[in-house]
């Protein structure tokens, strides 16, 4: 119960974490675009007021003259609108003279603050108008322009307007109140949304879980359904998929191992003991009883040489083998196993002939390279019936070495070549075969050209002979500074 609980927990976890994402973006985005707004809205309206602003300016300057020091308001007392106008342009006004003698000043502007002779000296030293946001005592938000105004006989004097902004600043205050009361609202929805679409996003996740949770090691063949959608998830489910075959083929070769290993095993001790059992029976003279005993013997050397080779190809397979990294030449390896195979040959009548281009160096290790070649070498002279001819070539081809073994033996029929490299492979004969190997033989070539970064083929048809070739990169020994014995091929 442990584990799904912990598995439950992790997604819960992953899924709290997703939603808490979103959700914080989210909020910071809406945050962001909610100031952006206020900012935009407050600018408009800004604009719009001193765009007001300039008009009743204009207006100012229209309706005011200033004679022998005193302002003057010039217009038509019976025009109503006029008359309204005008009052409406002195509710915030200050005008005074160059030296900061207050001429007119309304009520309101009182309020904001009466500029100092020292501030009228330097608005008129400017020369320029500017728009300012004042506040009056009660905190009410003002836009007042102040400027130079000339008159009364091109004389100086500082006049001064403005707006309130309260209806302004209501409309933003209103605007973001409303905005951010939704937001929580927005939030918590996006929260809610959220929570399921990465429960959605994630349930696939969890199918693949179960699914991979349900595969053991003798329920291999179980695969995780394709969900057909094409993204990430079904690239992983594939992975996932051809990781399960990998395991299944090691599993079922691992199990095809134990069975070859057992019936290899048992065939000579049940032979074995059937021949003692009989010895012991029937067997009267001292001779019979030696004649048992030796065939026991020979039983018992095969099954040592079965168990020897076995342990060693184990040994190379799992890599515990310390393999030797050094320069070779595979032509003076050639030439050396054939002639301790000559006499073998000889005994069979074989024509056996070597041929060995020179500089034919590669990198690797002597004493695998020699066992190579000369599983190839002895195979070719074991299955090559009497009067045959076995040529072993080695030539020094580009950037490769090609070492060629070619004999005019029996042949390995198509259906067999891509096995024959297994282990405890033999391709049945049909006779009864008084040296048969034990199959290993070529599973070591296999190995052995692998780790050496080699190639390697056969071309064969039954009645006419072999050929197996292996193609190893070639390295050029001069430049080869310096040998390390020592040193591993990883495999
Ligand atoms: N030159 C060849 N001509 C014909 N058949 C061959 C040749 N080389 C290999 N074979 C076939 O391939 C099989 C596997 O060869 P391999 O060398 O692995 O095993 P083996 O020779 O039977 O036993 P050993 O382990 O003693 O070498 C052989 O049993 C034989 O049937
Ligand atoms: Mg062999």
């Amino acid at each position: 119960m442990g584990a799904p609980s912990a598995a439950r927990r992790r997604a819960l976890g992953l899924r709290f974490r997703l939603t808490l994402s979103y959700v914080i973006l989210f909020t910071i985005l809406v945050l962001g675009l909610g100031l952006l707004f206020r900012e935009t809205l407050d600018y408009t309206l800004q604009t719009n007021a001193s765009a007001i602003l300039d008009e009743e300016w204009a207006a100012v300057k229209g309706y005011l003259r200033v004679e022998r020091h005193r302002p003057i308001w010039f217009f038509d007392r019976d025009d109503q609108e006029e008359a309204f106008i005008v009052q409406r342009l002195r509710r915030v006004f200050l005008l005074t003279d160059a030296l900061g003698t207050v001429l007119e000043v309304s009520p309101d502007y009182v309020e904001l603050g009466v500029e100092s002779p020292g501030q009228v000296r330097d608005i008129l030293q400017s020369g320029k108008t500017v728009d300012r946001t004042r506040y009056s005592h009660s905190g009410e938000p003002f836009l007042v322009r102040t400027g130079p105004h000339l008159d009364d006989g091109r004389k100086e004097f500082v006049l001064s307007i403005g707006r309130s902004l309260a209806r302004e600043r209501q409309i933003v205050d209103q605007f973001m109140q409303q905005y951010f009361a939704v937001v929580p609202l927005l939030v918590f929805g996006l929260g809610i949304a959220g929570w399921a679409m990465a429960g959605r996003a994630l349930r696939p996740l969890n199918d693949v879980a179960q699914a991979a949770s349900s595969i053991t090691g003798t329920n291999l063949s179980l695969r995780i359904p394709s969900r057909g959608a094409g993204d990430e998830l079904d690239h992983l489910i594939e992975r996932f998929n051809a990781m399960v075959d990998r395991l299944e083929h090691s599993f079922t070769q691992v199990r095809q191992f134990s069975i070859d290993v057992s019936h290899e095993l048992r065939t000579p001790i049940t032979a074995m003991r059937g021949e003692l059992e009989v010895a012991l029976l029937t067997a009267k003279t001292v001779e019979q009883h030696r004649e048992a005993m030796m065939t026991a013997m020979e039983d018992c050397e095969r099954l040592g040489k079965v168990v020897r080779t076995l342990l060693q190809l184990s040994q190379a397979e799992t890599g515990q083998l310390t393999l030797a990294s050094e320069s070779v030449e595979l032509g003076a390896i050639a030439r050396d196993v054939v002639e301790q195979l000559l006499i073998a040959a000889e005994e069979k009548n074989l024509q056996l002939t070597t041929a060995t281009d020179p500089e034919t160096w590669v990198r690797g290790d002597q004493v695998q390279l020699e066992r190579l070649v000369s599983n190839l070498i002895s195979n070719a002279v074991k299955y090559t019936p009497e009067h045959g001819k076995i040529d072993v070539s080695v030539r020094a081809k580009d950037q490769e070495v090609i070492l060629e073994v070619a004999d005019t033996g029996r042949g390995i029929p198509l259906e067999h070549q891509p096995r024959i490299f297994e282990r405890f492979y033999r391709v049945p004969d049909g006779e009864p075969n008084p040296e048969k190997g034990l199959g290993l033989g070529l599973s070591f070539v296999a190995w052995i050209a692998k780790v050496h970064n080699a190639r390697i083929s056969v071309a064969s048809a039954p009645g006419r002979g072999s050929i197996f070739t292996v193609a190893f990169p070639r390295i050029d020994a001069r430049s080869e500074p310096v040998l390390h014995p020592g040193d591993r091929i990883v495999a």
